[in-house]
């Protein structure tokens, strides 16, 4: 396809992203816009091709990319061309799921394309198996196309299982969606509701936290209920997922106090990825002397945490001293829980992950709060 026109009507059209909100457009061409959002607007160049201009190239290198990896599966715009900040691609028709549900109803079919696209996108190798129902566009055929696909890819966080698509759909749509995944895949309905229940979990440390009260009772009463799930382990699928919460709550919280919450955002990011290198590092030399198999959760660690909730005080004073003291003190205890681990059956294993993993939430929240307080 020629775009040498295309190519030099773009450069007579200025998109600026905005601080949450889409983007600004100064467009000194006769094209008309599709639409706009976030990161780029849409214009229309002919029936069966449109062009998206960005606002920055980050945004359109990504898009470019998680479209380029799609090609081969039909479900994405068709892509032309691309420059800095261009995309020229396939004009997608039909109607998108948002209007298409506001009058109809989500039959089982529908159901089933739903499921089938987002095994398509866990194919391609998307990190964010989700989307919101107005990028997916109904066809004629009865066939599912998307647009907007960017924030698919170079995620290293995303909710494991299609949060987006569900709460998008609406209370009444997503109790149908479920039931129809229910009788496709229970397996896979099972995986989502355990995430599901996390998450809502998550929710309720967090406001527990928040208020205040006898922590102690709070990690015996939650840890006690999370320990009654015990499905599959997905250690890492768990502290990801506990982490998203946590940050957007913690978010929520920041703005109701006025706070700036890209930067609580940071500083949130930075916290968890040096604890995150902290467990890594320490916890190689433990899984090569003993050739059990991988233990993600850095005991001393998750140690220090528990004496942390039951003896919040000291912790607050303690001094470099003090630090290197417990360190030894703690060390001798988790060991024993180490080996408490070795000798566990794999459930108990994945209960004692399960009741750490609550515990360093915990202590992130906990952090985060005094940081917040300053
Ligand atoms: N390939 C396409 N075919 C037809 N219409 C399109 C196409 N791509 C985008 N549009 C229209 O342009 C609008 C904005 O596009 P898009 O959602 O990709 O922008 P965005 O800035 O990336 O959005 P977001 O803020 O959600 O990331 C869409 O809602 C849709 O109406
Ligand atoms: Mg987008």
């Amino acid at each position: 396809m020629d775009t040498s026109e295309i190519r030099q009507l773009v450069e007579n059209i200025t998109v600026n992203n905005l601080e949450n909100q889409d983007v600004e457009v100064i467009n000194n061409t006769s094209l008309l816009m599709l639409g706009k959002g976030r990161q780029g607007a849409v214009f229309h160049y002919t029936d069966d091709v449109c062009v998206k201009v960005f606002g920055n190239e980050e945004d359109c290198t990504r898009e470019y990319e998680a479209l380029s990896m799609g090609q081969h599966t039909g479900l994405f715009p068709k892509v032309y061309d691309h420059g800095p900040l261009f995309i020229v691609m396939e004009t997608i028709k039909g109607i998108d799921l948002r209007e298409y549900l506001q009058s109809q109803p989500l039959t089982e079919e529908l159901s089933a394309k739903l499921i089938e696209m987002l095994v398509t996108f866990k194919e391609i190798g998307y990190e964010r198996i989700d989307h919101h129902k107005r990028q997916i566009y109904l066809q004629a055929d009865g066939s599912l196309r998307v647009i907007d696909v960017a924030r698919t890819i170079w995620r290293d966080r995303v909710y494991p299982y299609p949060r987006k698509l569900l709460t998008s759909l609406g209370e009444t749509h997503k109790e149908t969606f479920l039931s129809h995944v229910k009788a496709f895949s229970p397996e896979l309905l099972e995986e989502w509701s355990y995430y599901m229940r996390m998450e809502e979990l998550a929710k309720e440390i967090y406001s527990l936290l928040l208020e205040g009260g006898n922590k102690k009772d709070i990690v015996k009463d939650i840890s006690g209920r999370l320990l009654t799930t015990d499905e599959k382990d997905n250690a890492s699928n768990l502290v990801n997922l506990m982490h998203k919460v946590f940050k957007e709550e913690w978010v929520k919280t920041m703005l109701a106090r006025g706070e700036n919450p890209d930067e609580v955002m940071q500083k949130i990011d930075e916290h968890w990825a040096a604890l995150e290198q902290k467990q890594q590092q320490k916890q190689q030399p433990v899984v090569e002397e003993s050739d059990t198999r991988r233990e993600k959760i850095d005991f001393t660690d998750i140690q220090r945490i528990i004496n942390g909730f039951n003896n919040p005080d000291k912790k607050d004073k303690k001094d470099k001293k003090d630090k290197k003291d417990k360190k030894d003190k703690n060390s001798k205890k988790s060991k024993i829980d180490k080996k408490k681990f070795e000798k566990a059956t794999p459930a108990e294993k994945n209960k004692m992950l399960r009741q750490e993993l609550t515990s360093m939430l915990m202590q992130k929240i906990i952090d985060n709060g005094k940081k917040g307080k300053k």
